[in-house]
């Protein structure tokens, strides 16, 4: 469709392509994938269960172009993307999955094998679950069972039990990953090809949401609409609305420029765009940062990380966001941009308060810049009620670098402990150019339990806090001290 005009998105959903005029239709942009889906008469398979991203009720696969013209399939919950999100791209939900022909109904692996194997007894969790199966079985075959598990941590089960879905995913993912989508791939390619990528812009009666392509049409917008939110995958933002029941008046969603989804390894260092998906950096990074990658393991869900992006986590500047005090201790960079330039600012510099950066009017993020670590040690820690899909009570990125078993650089950074994720600097001044010893951690400790006055909230108590961030220095003795080899 050539020339697509304003308030106009296009996808595709039941194999045709679908137009939505926000205007004419009177919707508001920030309609969530799963409320347009349930305004259907033909796909209510789709549940709600807690409209925070918790739950899993409510996941949808998306089919999109690579830049090799390919379709990838990603498990996402529709409930925290707003439909302008999904322009361009084809939308699979549970009523698409099995083959309908003539008068016969063929059921797709995934849920043969959700029948075969007993994964489902009340059925509400079903639909979504079925969807994350079928994004693994898409993507995996024969997948390791910690892989499963992973595909599954963003879906909750309140009556049959894991064992049987896992055993399910298990069996449906063992026979290859072609189905009536593969089928079908060539003409889906075709009929995303005819859509049109072009910048988007819906102006309603008291909202408006742009989606541009380019970034200096970002800065121009930024210049028109000071007050704009800048949202990458929403899973920050999108809760406003639908916990806060907020109307978010004025949205600029930066999530098709592709400049700010680029990866790149100079041999030195990671440079990672502020909009890559937390899921796409795993699989970029692959061994090489183990504790970047041991802490995106414990960050959210599947369908989370699929959008969600590290420049979002660091653009909330959240006490208990999981990547700033991991990247603190990396000595991350960030390249912040604005229509006249670029500044460098490293992390710590760049949180300034209880959800405050420096982020100056006109500014985005545009990059991440992860130094390789050479000689030092880093490790990342999160403790939280539950290990997976939880956000954490108190988190730790820790750097160590020792010669001749004495401390030559440390850098202790926390979560939860503060107003802002934080070194606990005195505690590193009583270690620097010390033995690395269990005396002298014992010492460090104590400081350590001062240095902080965390509070109590619905997580934990201010005592469990500051007990959590002394167990985990000295957890960090204990897997490090074995690392001296004596001269
Ligand atoms: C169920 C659930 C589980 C979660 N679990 C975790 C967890 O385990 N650990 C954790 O740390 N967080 C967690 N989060 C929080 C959230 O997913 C992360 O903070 C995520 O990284 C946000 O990224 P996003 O792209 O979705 O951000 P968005 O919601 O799009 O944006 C978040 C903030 O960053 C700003 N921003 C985004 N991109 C830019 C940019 N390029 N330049 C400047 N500012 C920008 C936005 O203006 C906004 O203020 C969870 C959220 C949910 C809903
Ligand atoms: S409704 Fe629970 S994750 Fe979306
Ligand atoms: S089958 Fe009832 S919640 Fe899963």
């Amino acid at each position: 469709m050539p020339g697509l005009s304003n308030n106009l998105i296009q996808f595709i959903l039941d194999n045709k392509i679908i137009t939505i005029d926000f205007d004419k239709q009177g919707l508001s942009p920030t309609l969530t994938v799963l409320n347009y889906l349930r305004s259907l008469p033909s796909h209510k398979g789709v549940k709600e269960g807690c409209a925070e991203g918790d739950c899993g009720a409510c996941t949808v696969v998306i089919a999109e172009l690579n830049k090799n013209n390919q379709l990838t399939y990603t498990a996402i919950n529709s409930c925290l993307v707003f439909l302008p999100m999904i322009h361009g791209k084809q939308l699979i939900t549970v009523e698409n999955l099995a083959e309908k022909e003539r008068q016969e109904i063929k059921l797709h692996p995934v849920q043969c094998a959700m029948v075969d194997l007993n994964g489902s007894q009340c059925g509400y969790c079903t639909p979504g679950i079925v969807m994350a199966m079928f994004a693994l079985y898409k993507n995996q075959k024969n997948p390791l069972r910690e892989i499963i598990e992973d595909a599954l941590t963003g879906n909750l089960c309140r009556c049959t039990g894991y064992q049987p879905i896992l055993n399910a995913a298990e069996k449906a993912c063992q026979n290859g990953n072609t189905d009536q989508f593969s089928k079908k791939e060539k003409e889906t390619i075709l009929l995303l090809n005819t859509i049109d990528k072009k910048s988007i812009s819906i102006i309603t009666s008291n909202q408006k949401y742009f989606q541009p392509i380019g970034l200096q049409e970002v800065f121009k917008l930024i210049k028109e609409h000071p007050n704009a939110a800048i949202i990458n995958g929403s899973t920050d933002i999108a809760l406003k609305q639908t916990k806060k029941f907020e109307v978010i008046e004025e949205i600029i969603d930066v999530s098709s420029i592709l400049e700010l989804k680029s990866f790149k390894d100079t041999g030195t260092e990671f440079i990672i765009g502020s909009g890559l998906p937390l899921e796409s950096i795993k699989d970029n990074i692959g061994v090489q940062l183990p504790a970047f990658t041991n802490m995106l393991n414990v960050f959210a869900s599947k369908q989370i990380r699929n959008i969600a992006t590290l420049g979002g986590n660091i653009g909330s500047a959240s006490p208990i966001g999981d990547s700033i005090p991991l990247l603190i201790a990396y000595n991350a960079k960030l390249k912040l941009i604005n229509r006249s330039g670029e500044r460098q600012i490293s992390i710590e510099e760049f949180i300034k308060g209880y959800r405050k950066t420096d982020l100056q009017k006109g500014e985005i993020i545009h990059s991440i810049n992860i130094p390789k670590p050479s000689n030092q040690i880093i490790q990342f820690y999160k403790i939280s009620k539950r290990k997976d899909l939880d956000i954490s009570t108190v988190s730790a990125g820790f750097r160590l670098e020792l010669s001749d078993n004495k401390v030559t650089d440390i850098c202790l950074a926390y979560g939860g402990m503060a107003e802002i994720p934080k070194r606990a600097t005195s505690t590193e001044k009583s270690l620097l150019y010390k033995e690395w010893s269990f005396e002298n951690i014992n010492k460090a400790t104590k400081i350590l339990i001062e240095e902080f006055k965390p509070i109590s909230d619905a997580r934990s108590g201010a005592e469990f806090r500051k007990i959590a961030a002394k167990n985990l220095l000295s957890k960090f003795y204990e897997e490090t001290k074995q690392d001296y080899v004596s001269a």
